[in-house]
């Protein structure tokens, strides 16, 4: 049904102490992401969405420190690991500014499109979104949620991993 408001989608709640512990569950989501997929990651100025990108860099063979936030451009490509990874950040971006047709071509495109900002896209749907809060010191409180059935065993599994990152 469409607009059905009781679907639910499965989520975890993970505590991530310092920023390596963010990167190597970059690392791991870089197993599970498939050409096309588009990855929301939502949370405050300085919270460690790029981080994340950075360990979903490396955990794609590209090198993390390639990863910059694309201040200046409206998407950063990184090239040379198991897919393309396109970094976007929508903080300084007006929607309307866009060339919505042009962002879909990487959106819906031959790689993983990892979007800082997301709550401020429009009319997208993500495959998983990960929403970053600050705890105490470098804890992070974050929320993993699946909308594709491919990230709900993952997502499962992640709370037994997370022990190994901290
Ligand atoms: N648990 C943690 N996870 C991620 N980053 C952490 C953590 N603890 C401390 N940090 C630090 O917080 C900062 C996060 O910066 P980062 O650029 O990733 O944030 P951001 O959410 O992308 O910010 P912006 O909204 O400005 O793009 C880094 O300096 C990092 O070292
Ligand atoms: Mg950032």
């Amino acid at each position: 049904m469409v607009g059905d408001v009781t679907q639910f989608y499965p989520l975890v709640t993970l505590s991530l102490n310092g920023e390596h512990a963010t990167r190597a569950l970059g690392a791991a989501l870089a197993k599970v992401v498939s050409a096309g997929d588009r990855i929301g990651l939502c949370g405050p100025l300085g919270v460690g969405k790029t981080a994340l990108v950075r360990g979903l860099a490396e955990g794609l063979g590209i090198g993390a420190d390639k990863v910059r936030s694309p201040t200046f451009t409206l998407v950063n490509e990184y090239q040379g690991g198991r897919l393309p990874l396109y970094h976007i950040d929508f903080y300084r971006l007006d929607a309307t500014e866009l060339d919505l047709l042009a962002l879909r071509e990487v959106l819906y495109g031959d790689g993983v499109a990892a979007v800082e900002w997301w709550d401020r896209v429009r009319g997208e749907s993500c495959n998983v979104r990960v929403d970053l809060h600050f705890a105490t010191g470098t804890r992070r409180t974050v929320t993993v949620t699946a909308f594709d059935s491919r990230y709900r065993h993952w997502i499962d599994s992640l709370e037994e991993q997370a022990p190994a990152w901290l």
